[in-house]
């Protein structure tokens, strides 16, 4: 089936962070979770040509670090060769493509890395994504490459949250001081994604402004966080050191200390109800 414009907007990865998000903001959407395997080439081709989406977004993605280092082979299938099956069948069938990716594609050994900046990754899980972008960028299609980095949001399972859950049971909270980056609030990245669509194809980075390390980020959301090395932590992958996200392309998000406010207002509403 060839896309029209009346054609739906599909969401893969719907059942993730960020897929569910995005659910909310297009409610009529097509959703595929897991159960389109995205390395089945001939079920992802089958199945975006047989729903003729006017817009796809491809948030599916194996998103571990740590068990992408474990994992090589599938981290590479999973986040790079199937994100090129989905911008060929996007290609085919003339819908535009909206692929989500990550600060990780840089090493991490500057102040913030600009669009236009080439990716040198340092782990697995930054070499799969990279690799997923140079596969959407040379499928041929109408595509867009989305950068964002530290997802946190209300109800997930996620940084902010389980700081708060330590901080409760623990006297101090362990927490790195020398990895930097730009915390994102999933909603407030969801209700921007759309815009994506009407700017020309290329790759754009959306994150909330401001650059903080993990501890820096946790200090505003606890009471006892304690900072450590990131080298006294056991982890399989190297992580960049500072991989913000510089965004000169779209309009800037809030600042992550806004996002964090309503992050906190959001939290305390759902333990009052
Ligand atoms: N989370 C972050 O902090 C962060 C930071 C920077 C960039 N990003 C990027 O943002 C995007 C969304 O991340 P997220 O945090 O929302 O991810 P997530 O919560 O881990 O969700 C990933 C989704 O992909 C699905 N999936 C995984 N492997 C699959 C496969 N082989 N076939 C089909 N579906 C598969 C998962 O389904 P199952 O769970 O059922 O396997 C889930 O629906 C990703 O591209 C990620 O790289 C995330």
């Amino acid at each position: 089936m060839v896309a029209s414009p009346e054609g739906p907007v599909l969401i893969l990865g719907a059942t993730g962070r960020l897929g569910r998000a995005l659910a909310k903001v297009y409610p009529r959407a097509t959703r595929v979770g897991h159960e389109l395997e995205l390395t089945d080439e001939d079920a992802v081709r089958t199945a975006i040509e047989g729903i003729g989406p006017r817009l796809v977004y491809n948030c599916a993605a194996l998103t571990d670090v740590d068990a992408c280092e474990v994992e090589p082979e599938r981290s590479m299938a999973v986040n790079g060769h199937a994100a090129g099956t989905v911008a060929s069948a996007c290609a085919r069938c003339g819908a535009t493509l909206i692929h989500i990716s990550t600060d990780y594609v840089f090493a991490g050994d500057r102040k913030g890395y600009s669009e236009f900046d080439p990716p040198d990754p340092v782990n697995t899980y930054g070499r799969s994504k990279a690799l997923g972008e140079m596969r959407v960028r040379s499928a041929g299609g109408d595509w867009r490459i989305v950068r964002t980095s530290r997802l946190f949001g209300p109800g997930e399972n996620d940084f902010a949250s389980q700081m708060r859950t330590r901080s409760l049971v623990k006297p101090y909270v362990p927490v790195i001081r020398d990895e930097w980056s730009r915390f994102t609030y999933i909603p407030e990245l969801a209700s921007r994604l759309p815009e994506v669509e009407w700017a020309p194809c290329g790759t754009y980075h959306l994150v909330n402004e401001g650059t903080v390390s993990w501890y820096g980020f946790a200090r505003a959301l606890i009471p006892n966080a304690s900072p450590v090395a990131g080298g006294e932590c056991r982890r399989r992958a190297l992580r960049p050191r500072c991989s913000a996200l510089l965004n000169t392309r779209l309009r800037p998000m809030r600042s992550w200390q806004e996002a964090l406010s309503e992050y906190i207002r959001s939290e305390d509403e759902q333990v009052i109800r």
